[in-house]
C-alpha cells in the first residue's frame, strides 16, 4: 500500500475512534475527575499525588520494588544530583509463579517481602530504613502517595483478598510478619508515572508517560483546579488515566470484532479493560490466532486445515507478530513450528493479518494519546503545544514499525501538538526511585518525615 493510501485509511479509521475518544474526553471532564461522579467512569483518571516532575536537584539512596508482570524486581538506586543521573546500584529478579498470580494476597506479599529481605541481606542493607518506591502497575485509588487501594487486578493476576485493600498496608504487614528488617517512607507509583518521571529527569518537558507492553496505560500532568477530588486550585497533579478501561461502558462496541469478544469472554476478567484487550501484548497474539483459525475454517488459509497448536489458546505468542512482520522467512519458520501446512501465499496473508492487528493497536493508542495531548494544550490555552512523552513496554520497543505507525497517526490526529517520544530507561525501577526522591524532597521541604 502506498504511504498516501495508508494515510487515508488511517484517517478514516481513526476518525471513528477519535469521535469516541472525544466523547470520552467530554466524559472525563465531567465525570472521571469530578468529586462525586468518578465512580461511574470507565476511564478512571486517578489522582497520583505526584505534584511535580523532577527538577534535577533530587538526590539520595532509595529502594524500588516493581510488580506488574510475571517477574518481580527489587532495586537499590542512587540519585546523584551533581551528575543529573539515576544510578542503579544493584537489583534482583524473583519470578512470580502462575499459581501465585491466582493464589492468596498473603502468599503474594510474603513472597515479595522474602525477595526484598534476601536482597537487603545480600547488599548488607538490613539495618537501614531506606525510602521505598513501589511500582505497582495495576489500577489503584490513591488516597495519598503512601496509601493506595487496589481497584481491580489486570494482566492475568487475580490474588484473593487484595482488591479493595491498601497495598502499602499489605506490604508492611508482610514485612512485619517476618520482623527481620524494616523500610522507610513508601511512595506508590504506577509504571506510567515511573516512566514519565524517569524521562522527566532527562527532559523536563516530559509530562506524559505511556506504556504499551503486557498491558497499556498513560498518565499526564493535569491542572489541579480540574481535579475536583483533590483540594487546591494551584499547580498540577499527575493523573493515571487507566485508559485500558476505555470501552467498559460499551462506548467501543461499534468497533469491537467477534475476535475481541472471544478474547474478552475467555479472559480472567470479562467485561473489563476493553481498550487494553484490543491493544496490549497480553492479548494481540490471541487475536491473531483467532483470526487465523477463522480464515482457515473459511478455507482462506492453509488449504482449509488447522493444527493442534493453532487451535490451542495462547499458542500464538504476541512476539510472533513482530517476528512475522520483520520478514517472510520468520513467518515461514513460525508457521512450520505451529504444525501448519502453508504455501508462500499463506505466509504473505498471515503477515498481512499481523500487520492489521498491530496497526489497529498503534492507531488506537495514537487516538488516545492525541486526546491527552490536546487536553493539555487546551488546558493551558495554547495554540500549539510542544511536549515529550516518556514511553515503555515491549510492544512499543520490540515491534518493527509500531512506534512509527503510532507517531504518524498522532501527527494526523493532533496537528497542533509537537510531540517528542522518549523511550524510558527502566521507568519502573529508576522512575520509582525518582518519584520517591521528588516526594521525599517536597515533604522534607515542608518539614515532615525527613531522614
Ligand atoms: C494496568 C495499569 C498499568 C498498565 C501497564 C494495566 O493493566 O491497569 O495500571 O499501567 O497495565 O502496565
Amino acid at each position: 500500500m502506498t504511504t498516501n493510501r495508508k494515510q487515508q485509511k488511517t484517517t478514516i479509521e481513526t476518525h471513528k475512534i477519535m469521535t469516541e475518544t472525544e466523547n470520552n474526553h467530554k466524559y472525563t471532564q465531567n465525570d472521571s475527575l469530578g468529586k462525586h461522579s468518578h465512580h461511574r467512569a470507565a476511564v478512571k483518571m486517578l489522582p497520583t499525588f505526584v505534584r511535580a516532575t523532577p527538577d534535577g536537584t533530587e538526590k539520595g539512596d532509595y529502594l524500588a520494588l516493581d510488580l506488574g508482570g510475571t517477574n518481580f524486581r527489587v532495586l537499590y538506586v542512587r540519585v546523584v544530583e551533581e551528575q543529573q543521573k539515576v544510578v542503579k546500584m544493584d537489583s534482583k529478579i524473583c519470578s512470580i509463579p502462575q499459581e501465585m498470580m491466582l493464589g492468596t494476597g498473603e502468599q503474594l506479599f510474603d513472597h515479595i517481602a522474602q525477595c526484598l529481605g534476601e536482597f537487603l541481606e545480600s547488599q548488607d542493607l538490613k539495618g537501614q530504613t531506606l525510602p521505598l518506591g513501589f511500582t505497582f502497575s495495576f489500577p489503584c485509588e490513591q488516597k495519598e502517595i503512601d496509601k493506595s487501594i487496589l481497584i481491580r487486578w489486570t494482566k492475568g493476576f487475580s490474588c484473593s483478598g487484595v482488591e479493595g485493600q491498601d497495598v502499602v498496608k499489605l506490604l508492611k504487614e508482610a514485612i512485619h510478619r517476618r520482623g527481620d528488617y524494616d523500610i522507610g517512607s513508601v511512595a506508590m507509583v504506577n509504571d506510567t508515572v515511573g516512566t514519565m518521571m524517569s524521562c522527566g529527569y532527562r527532559d523536563q518537558s516530559c509530562e506524559i508517560g505511556m506504556i504499551i507492553g503486557t498491558g497499556t496505560n498513560a498518565c499526564y500532568m493535569e491542572e489541579i483546579k480540574n481535579v475536583k477530588r483533590v483540594e487546591g486550585e494551584d499547580g498540577r497533579m499527575c493523573i493515571n488515566t487507566e485508559w485500558g478501561g476505555f470501552g467498559d461502558d460499551g462506548s467501543l462496541k461499534d468497533i469491537l470484532t467477534e475476535f475481541d469478544e472471544v478474547v474478552d469472554q475467555t479472559s480472567i476478567n470479562p467485561g473489563v479493560h476493553t481498550f487494553e484487550k484490543m491493544i496490549s501484548g497480553m492479548y494481540l497474539g490471541e487475536i491473531v490466532r483467532l483470526l487465523l483459525v477463522k480464515m482457515a475454517e473459511d478455507k482462506l488459509l492453509f488449504k482449509g486445515e488447522t493444527s493442534e497448536a493453532l487451535l490451542t489458546p495462547g499458542q500464538f505468542e504476541t512476539k510472533y507478530i513482530s517476528e512475522i512482520e520483520d520478514g517472510l522467512e520468520n513467518a515461514q519458520k513460525i508457521l512450520t513450528a505451529l504444525g501448519l501446512n502453508w504455501d508462500p501465499v499463506d505466509a504473505c496473508v498471515v503477515r498481512l493479518v499481523c500487520d492489521t492487528i498491530s496497526s489497529r493497536s498503534a492507531r488506537l493508542c495514537a487516538a488516545a494519546l492525541a486526546t491527552i495531548s490536546n487536553r493539555i494544550r487546551v488546558n493551558r490555552g495554547l495554540d500549539h503545544l510542544k511536549t515529550t512523552v516518556g514511553v515503555d513496554g515491549t510492544v512499543y520497543r520490540k515491534h518493527p514499525n509500531f512506534s512509527e505507525e503510532l507517531q504518524a497517526a498522532v501527527r494526523l490526529l493532533a496537528p497542533k501538538c509537537d510531540i517528542t517520544f522518549l523511550v524510558s530507561e527502566d521507568g519502573s525501577g529508576k522512575g520509582a526511585a525518582m518519584v520517591t526522591a521528588v516526594a521525599h524532597q517536597n515533604v522534607c521541604f515542608l518539614g515532615f518525615f525527613c531522614s
